[in-house]
């Protein structure tokens, strides 16, 4: 018999990182250049194949980047299993938001088992910027604000988002 499992994630972080973009890369395989700021909060799914027993309805939810600043959050990450954080490499104050987000995160969601939801940070819009002499910063911030992992990203060229994701599917399969 095969298992289905409903995971619902969380795509957080300011205006205009890429959220979007990148859920629109992981689920159609498209990208466009085109922006338009997303209200209140959209849906995603994607289907995967997880093993030989298991089927995964991955639910994104991408939640605006204005919603940092209305009521509507508690609501939007209820009953969620996991987040990824987005910030933008090419714009410093989305890098300073990351904290705010993981804040706001941890306060009003957890685990039935009273643990933080795992969240994996996302460096995006790689394509733009290279990064490389913060890198090792940004690994132990990483650690040191709690998430599980952290990718560089590319909504544009496709870098990185498939891992990211697995990352973060795999954590919250292993923790089960
Ligand atoms: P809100 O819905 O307002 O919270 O923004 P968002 O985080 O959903 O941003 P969105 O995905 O709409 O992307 C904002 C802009 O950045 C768009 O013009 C995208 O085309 C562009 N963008 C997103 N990801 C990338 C990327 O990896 N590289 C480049 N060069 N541009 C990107
Ligand atoms: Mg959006």
């Amino acid at each position: 018999m095969q298992r289905e499992r409903l995971l619902k994630v969380l795509v957080v972080g300011d205006l205009g990182v890429g959220k979007t973009a990148i859920i629109r890369r992981y689920v159609h395989q498209v990208f466009s250049h085109h922006y338009r700021a997303t209200i209140g909060v959209d849906f995603a799914l994607k289907v995967l194949h997880w093993d030989p027993g298991t089927v995964i309805r991955l639910q994104l939810w991408d939640i605006a980047g204005q919603e940092r600043y209305g009521n509507m959050t508690r609501v939007y990450y209820r009953e969620a299993v996991g987040a990824l954080v987005v910030f933008d490499m090419t714009r410093a104050s989305t890098f300073q938001a990351v904290l705010k987000w993981k804040g706001d995160l941890d306060a009003k969601v957890a685990l039935g088992n009273g643990h933080p939801v795992p969240a994996v940070l996302l460096a995006n819009k790689c394509d733009q910027q290279r990064l490389c002499a913060k890198l090792p910063k940004l690994e132990s911030f990483s650690k040191e604000q709690g998430f599980v992992g952290w990718y560089e990203t590319s909504a544009k060229d496709n870098t990185n988002i498939d891992k990211a994701v697995m990352r973060l599917v795999e954590h919250i399969m292993a923790s089960d």
